[in-house]
């Protein structure tokens, strides 16, 4: 009888896999698909609720990974505050690509986290600027912090973060985790959205996905030298933010036009086809240029080949280590 591995999100934790190893998969799954060896349909959504999403994400990586799966992710705005439940949450299906049949089932919160900070990451080492020291994190949850661990690997002159969120009581949390990890950078709280722009080399927002977005970034309190990353769509950055500078880059053209096509997001003057300068895919594959100078926007919705490697991680890991349990199918 066929067999498959459930992993869950302690299991998933229990392994100890590092940033580091998330990175080199987001930029290897990156390089592939670039190559045009990824087939990556853009995700489809369903919105039970105001503001919340339960997205599909199937991808196949071919080349020498060949490795398939669909991740299955809710995001809940509320969940953190009302309910003490994190944000995103969900499963991750690995398929056998020769017989199709499911290989593991696991919890994807970790992966979700992790593979997200990690893109930035891997925009941050190609876009950034190499003397880059100041990192803008607005909105500081499980995002935020997950990029700070990120972009700690990223940025090799990071000195000082500046720190931005709605609520202060998520600086004091995020500062109590945080600084023990990396005592030797200094933190700057900051009571406005202008003054954590101020001086920053690298701004990323991580708040909330609205149905109607703020938009609170403006163009005018950026520096002229800056990268901004959008892990929230286009909840946090003002439009102009994304199409008056330097470049326009995207995780994946296709995910991000069929969207915009489909109009959920990225309207109401968000950068069009012709806008696009890049995706990912085709910068880590060398197609195209990377771009250190001038305002360098990003925006990186989150894309299945980021998850399929790393849950091939995962699942390689679990089973050198003996970790979760086999169920019958
Ligand atoms: N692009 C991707 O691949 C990807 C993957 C995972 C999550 N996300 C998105 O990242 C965002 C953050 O997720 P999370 O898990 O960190 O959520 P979270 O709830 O843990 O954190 C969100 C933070 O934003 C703060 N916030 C709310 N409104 C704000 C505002 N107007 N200004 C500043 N801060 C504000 C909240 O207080 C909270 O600290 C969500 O939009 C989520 O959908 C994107």
């Amino acid at each position: 009888m066929a067999e498959a591995l459930w992993l869950s999100q302690d299991n998933v934790q229990s392994l100890g896999i590092t940033m580091g190893e998330v990175m080199a998969g987001v930029e290897e799954g990156w390089r592939l698909k670039g190559e045009g060896l990824v087939e990556l349909p853009a995700k489809p959504g369903v919105h039970p609720r105001r503001d919340c999403y339960i997205h599909a994400m199937p991808c196949w990586i071919g080349g020498d990974i060949d490795a398939a799966g669909l991740k299955w992710v809710a995001g809940y705005p509320d969940n953190p505050a009302q309910r003490g439940l994190p944000y995103n949450t969900g499963l991750f299906i690995l398929n056998d690509c020769e017989t199709g049949l499911v290989k593991a089932v696991m919890d994807a919160n970790w992966i979700t986290t992790w593979r997200t900070g990690a893109a930035s990451a891997i925009g941050a080492r190609y876009l950034a600027s190499p003397e880059a020291s100041v990192l803008a994190l607005i909105g500081l949850g499980t995002q935020g912090r997950i990029n700070l661990r990120a972009l700690v690997e990223a940025l090799p002159n990071l000195k000082e973060v500046r720190l931005y969120d709605l609520f202060p009581a998520q600086v004091g949390s995020f500062l109590a985790e945080m600084e023990p990890l990396f005592p030797a950078l200094a933190y700057r709280t900051c009571s406005s959205v202008e003054e954590v722009c101020a001086e920053a080399d690298v701004v990323i927002t991580c708040t909330p996905i609205l149905a109607e977005p703020k938009r609170i970034v403006r163009s005018s309190w950026l520096k002229e030298d800056v990268l901004c990353i959008a892990v929230d769509y286009d909840s946090a950055f003002d439009a102009d933010v994304m199409t008056g500078g330097e470049i326009f880059v995207c995780d994946d053209r296709n995910q991000y036009l069929w969207t915009q096509d489909h109009g959920v997001y990225f309207q109401a003057g968000y950068p069009r086809e012709k806008e696009i300068y890049a995706d990912m895919g085709e910068i880590v594959a060398g197609r195209k240029a990377p771009v250190r100078r001038g305002r360098r926007a990003a925006l990186f919705m989150g894309i299945a080949s980021h998850d399929v490697m790393t849950a091939r991680t995962i699942y390689a890991r679990a089973r050198q280590a003996g970790v979760g349990t086999v169920v019958p199918l």
